[in-house]
């Protein structure tokens, strides 16, 4: 650290849709953990876009699935997400990186984050293999026709999405 430095808390902001959290968020979420004093799960608060599960919904899952950890916030933001970093005093925006189909707009999304606040750094963390295919929407799909996804998803999670698909019978692992 620079000399006369004040040492302060490293604050990152985790955002997205988190519809629903997935194990590969959870992934993302427990390496930055292990970078940043503090990650904030930052749910966008989006009229426009159709979710499964409302914002309380989803701020009491992952809550749930971090239950005892004190670095770990989790809360909702509107408008832009680079004014409420700033209002966190952030010094990171994390987005977990998958497959390269996720890298062009990751760039963009960094790039424009950067114009409009250059002192936030974008992180980017890999997640781990097993959840490169993982994601929201495909879990989504396959819970609706009654997928078991119970090893893609935190147990908080998979017992939400048993009670929206009733269709969803075999809840246990047969392998
Ligand atoms: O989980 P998602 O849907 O990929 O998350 C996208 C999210 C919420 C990170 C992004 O849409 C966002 O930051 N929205 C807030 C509005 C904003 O700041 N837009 C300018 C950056 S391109």
């Amino acid at each position: 650290m620079k000399k006369g430095r004040v040492s302060k808390s490293r604050i990152a902001i985790y955002p997205g849709s988190f519809d629903p959290l997935t194990n590969g968020h959870v992934d993302v979420i427990q390496r930055a953990l292990e970078i940043f004093d503090e990650v904030i799960v930052a749910i966008l608060r989006n009229p426009g876009k159709k979710h499964l599960f409302s914002i309380e919904e989803r701020l009491e899952m992952i809550q749930k699935s971090f239950n005892g950890n004190d670095a770990l916030k989790v809360d909702a933001f509107d408008g832009l997400l680079v004014d409420y970093a700033r209002m966190k005093h952030a010094v990171a925006i994390i987005r977990g990186m998958r497959a390269i189909s996720d890298f062009e707009n990751e760039f963009q999304m960094a790039l424009m984050n950067r114009k409009l606040h250059k002192d936030v750094q974008s992180v980017f963390l890999m997640t781990g293999l097993r959840w490169i295919f993982t994601s929201s929407s495909i879990i989504k799909e396959a819970a609706q026709f009654g997928a078991n996804v119970s090893d893609m998803v935190p147990e908080p999670v998979n017992l939400k999405l048993i009670e929206k698909f009733p269709l969803i019978k075999d809840h246990t692992d047969p392998r």
